[in-house]
């Protein structure tokens, strides 16, 4: 009879310890290895975790050689052309998609808990002129941990739930604040007349008052168009299962920190340029390039064993045929062309290096297609959404993935504290 376990064996000494197979419902089985330090005295090694499943999972699920991502079951793809980002929060917290009257009151929620407490507001005064907004961003979600101090105790479902959607509705908050303190421009309070989309980009664009900007022909009112990518971007960033930020997340998580402190640790796991960063730095480059004469010799470099420089934008350790959330915003860009002002010598930059890098054997060997940051930033400059702030909009997307692992971690009774071993070859 076949057995769904694996034997090792030592070579060394001859000792053999077999070991359960365990399969999931979709995608690769692990094996569980939990007794292996017991049974042969050694760890096992795997630095940058590229053979490890750190941990059980029900809420998100991608799928590397299909290039699919599914949230609670349902394709991205799906949620994107069918609903809201609001709903998919509601999703991901719930394991299901709200009714009517639930997406009201939810929403409602949302929008009445967007407002900060007075006292956070002059933290941002504290900050240097032209502070990034990642740093002002993690370090305002931490303090925001100080004026909920009954978080930390928590053990009800309503409790953690709560939490979750207080973080939810003020994360953009907090973000527009520190845009706007990175400018030096005065806050806009949020609007709760205003769905939570429309209401960010009109914290990032109004006047005192709120009203939009004036040109020859009136106000400069948010168009419905620009509403409706944006919100697309939040919903293809709201999860992506046990990257590097939500394991920072489910580390802090495994110590019994405060969750909002878990929070701001994922943000600044995000904001490096591997991660979410890698968004600022797709249009930071195409900058850099200048020109599409430029491309050859920068596809080059890329391809220089001996040279650090790599395409923005490009590669993922789980996506090797193409990044779904990729392929949405492409067809979105495409889309958005003509109803709004795409920067056409950027996109000429980025559609000869994609040309280039989908037929050159370097990226085919290597499975390097473009990921969700190389279209994402082409979208974001025509929502007129400013570089420093791409990856807080990553941010505001991703809340509702980290605090969902974060309760998940929580309540699983078999967790642990994180506490990886080493390999020691020092004195
Ligand atoms: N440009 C040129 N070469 C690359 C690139 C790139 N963007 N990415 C990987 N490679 C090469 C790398 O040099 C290596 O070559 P070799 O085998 O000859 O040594 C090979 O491809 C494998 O690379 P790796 O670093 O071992 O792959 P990884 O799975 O550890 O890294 C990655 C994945 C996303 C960090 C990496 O592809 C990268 O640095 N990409 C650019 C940054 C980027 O776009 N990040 C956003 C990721 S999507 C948003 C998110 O979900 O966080």
């Amino acid at each position: 009879m076949k057995k769904n376990t694996i034997t090792l064996t030592n070579n060394n000494t001859g000792e053999t310890y077999e070991y359960d197979i365990l399969d999931g419902t979709r995608g690769h089985s692990v094996v569980d290895i939990r007794t292996f330090f017991k049974d042969f005295g050694m760890f096992t090694y795997d630095p940058g975790y590229t053979s490890t499943a750190s941990c059980e999972s029900k809420i998100t699920f991608t799928d590397g050689e299909k290039g699919e991502l599914i949230y609670r079951g349902i394709n991205i793809e799906e949620l994107v052309k069918n609903h809201s980002y609001i709903e998919t929060c509601f999703l991901l917290l719930n394991n299901r998609l709200p009714s009517i009257d639930e997406l009201k009151a939810f929403d409602l929620e949302i929008r009445n808990r967007s407002f900060l407490h007075e006292s956070l507001r002059h933290l941002f005064n504290a900050f240097p002129d032209n502070a990034h907004p990642m740093a002002t961003l993690s370090a305002a979600v931490t303090a925001l941990s100080t004026f909920y101090n009954d978080h930390i105790d928590m053990d009800k479902e309503s409790e953690y739930q709560e939490m979750a959607r207080r973080i939810i509705s003020k994360i953009p908050t907090i973000a527009a604040f520190s845009y706007r303190h990175y400018l030096g421009i005065p806050f806009i309070y949020p609007d709760i007349d205003l769905g939570f989309t429309k209401n960010f980009l009109t914290m990032m664009r109004a006047y005192p008052g709120g009203k939009m900007g004036l040109s020859q022909l009136g106000h400069e009112e948010i168009k419905d168009v620009e509403v409706r990518a944006l919100d697309t971007i939040f919903t293809l960033h709201a999860d992506h299962e046990q990257n590097a930020s939500t394991t920072v997340v489910r580390n802090i998580a495994s110590t019994g920190a405060h969750p909002y402190v878990a929070i701001s640790a994922g943000i600044s796991a995000l904001w490096g340029r591997a991660h979410g960063g890698a968004n600022e730095s797709v249009i930071s480059q195409l900058e850099m390039i200048g020109h599409v004469d430029n491309v050859d010799k920068f596809i080059e470099k890329a391809k220089d064993p001996n040279d650090d420089f790599r395409l923005m934008g490009f590669g993922h350790r789980v996506y090797k045929n193409f990044d779904p959330r990729a392929k949405i915003l492409k067809k979105l860009k495409d889309e958005l062309k003509d109803e709004l002002h795409l920067d056409s010598h950027l996109m000429e930059i980025a559609e000869k290096i994609e040309n280039i890098a989908l037929n050159d054997d370097y990226f085919i060997s290597r499975k390097l297609y473009p990921n969700i940051d190389f279209y994402s930033g082409i979208i974001l400059i025509s929502l007129k959404i400013p570089k420093p702030m791409f990856t807080p909009i990553f941010v505001i997307g991703r809340t509702v993935g980290w605090i969902t692992q974060w309760i998940e971690f929580k309540k699983d009774k078999s967790s642990k504290i994180s506490r990886p071993r080493q390999l020691y070859k020092g004195d």
